[in-house]
């Protein structure tokens, strides 16, 4: 068996265009060579969201170097790269179609094998890289696009326990910002501006809190902000702090709920497992509250909390490099060369669809 395998990785699915070169060793040891992103955050700022054309012209724009400079950080050259793995879903499906096809192309030219990677288990493993967690954990992606509580039994073996019916969580704080005139993107906006709030001024809903199923609904706590915003507007900057406090304060709550019962199930189907844990994942996992409110209920329910560092929380090629390293290395076969992109693919087959999912380009 080679020593190790090293593969390059390509991700396109929203607004972040990324190549990374990633190895692993035969006894599963990561080493991340390079790592490049480039953010399209300012192209999309004006726009107070992502939008999908000028987000697909903006990944064509920038690929190509991108992976030049990957390689060129990596000191590696294409003849020295195993394979090529690229997000071939859930996402924006023009994205999608800039980073799969130039994948397909270098795979081509270079006789290389083609890993097609869905988007969502490259979050899902890449607690693996980071903190070396063996299976079985429980994962919490909450992004732009997704608030999924997922069980990772094992590589390509996932089990969605909840989904959101309705906005993903890091929506529901861009449209809290957008609605209180606080900036794009609008979970930092909101969270600086909540730390000088009063977090019981406003008792915000909790949608879904006690249902046995674990799902998540966030629609309707934007409403009751524009609501409340509405009722007392004029707003005063000390209004948009409570309002902010007070909805971190029932996404906290609800969260706690949540995630609570997803711990208790994971305890009672995995009595063995002697040191279970809780990975989380998404640009919303910067929130200092979510965190403090997660490691908090780990604490309690003696899970170990994984909070990767942030920048392979949010939208990278290293997890998506890893999650092809992870299907060569359990001897899953390469993909054909007329696979096509997904904008939606649910990790579990076996999930029910629900309302919400997919709604905004199944962005994760
Ligand atoms: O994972 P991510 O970078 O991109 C995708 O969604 O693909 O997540 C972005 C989301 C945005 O909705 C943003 O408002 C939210 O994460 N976010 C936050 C914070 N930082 C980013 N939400 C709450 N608090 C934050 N500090
Ligand atoms: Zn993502």
């Amino acid at each position: 068996m080679a020593p190790f395998l090293r593969i390059l990785g390509i991700e396109t699915s929203c607004d972040e265009t990324a190549a990374a070169v990633v190895e692993r060793a035969a006894d599963g040891v990561p080493t991340v060579r390079s790592d490049v992103v480039l953010s399209q955050l300012e192209e999309h700022s004006a726009y107070g969201g992502v939008v999908p054309e000028i987000a697909a012209r903006a990944h064509v724009e920038a690929l190509d170097t991108l992976i030049d400079e990957a390689l060129k950080r990596a000191n590696v050259s294409l003849s020295e790269i195993d394979a090529i793995a690229a997000t071939s879903g859930p996402g924006l499906i023009g994205g999608l179609l800039v980073g799969l096809m130039t994948g397909k192309a270098i795979a081509k030219a270079s006789g290389k094998p083609l890993y097609a990677v869905n988007h969502l288990e490259g979050h899902a493993l890449t607690a693996r890289l980071t903190d070396g967690l063996s299976f079985p954990y429980l994962m919490l992606l909450v992004s732009g696009g997704h608030t999924q509580l997922i069980l990772v039994r094992g590589v390509g073996d996932y089990e969605r326990w909840g989904t959101t019916i309705d906005d993903a969580l890091g929506e529901a704080f861009d449209k809290t910002a957008k609605l209180l005139s606080l900036p794009y993107p609008g979970g930092p906006a909101v969270e600086r501006a909540a730390k000088s709030g009063n977090p019981e001024r406003f008792k915000f809903p909790r949608p879904l809190v006690g249902e046995a199923k674990l799902n998540f609904s966030f629609s309707g706590l934007k409403t009751a902000v524009r609501q409340a915003a509405t009722e007392i507007a004029p707003l005063s900057d000390q209004d948009v702090a409570d309002i902010c406090a007070s909805f971190q304060n029932a996404v906290s709550r609800t969260l706690k709920d949540r995630i609570g019962r997803g711990l208790e199930r994971f305890k009672t189907l995995f009595p063995d497992v002697a040191q279970p844990a809780l990975v989380v994942a998404g640009g919303v996992a910067a929130n200092l509250e979510v965190r403090g409110t997660l490691q908090a209920l780990c604490d309690k329910n003696r899970f170990r909390f994984v909070a990767p560092p942030l920048h392979l929380c949010t939208d990278n090629a290293v997890m998506i490099a890893w999650a092809g390293l992870e299907r060569m290395a359990t001897g899953v076969l390469p993909d054909e060369l007329d696979v096509q992109p997904r904008s939606r693919w649910p990790l579990d087959s076996n999930a029910e669809a629900l309302l919400g999912f997919g709604k905004r380009g199944a962005k994760a």
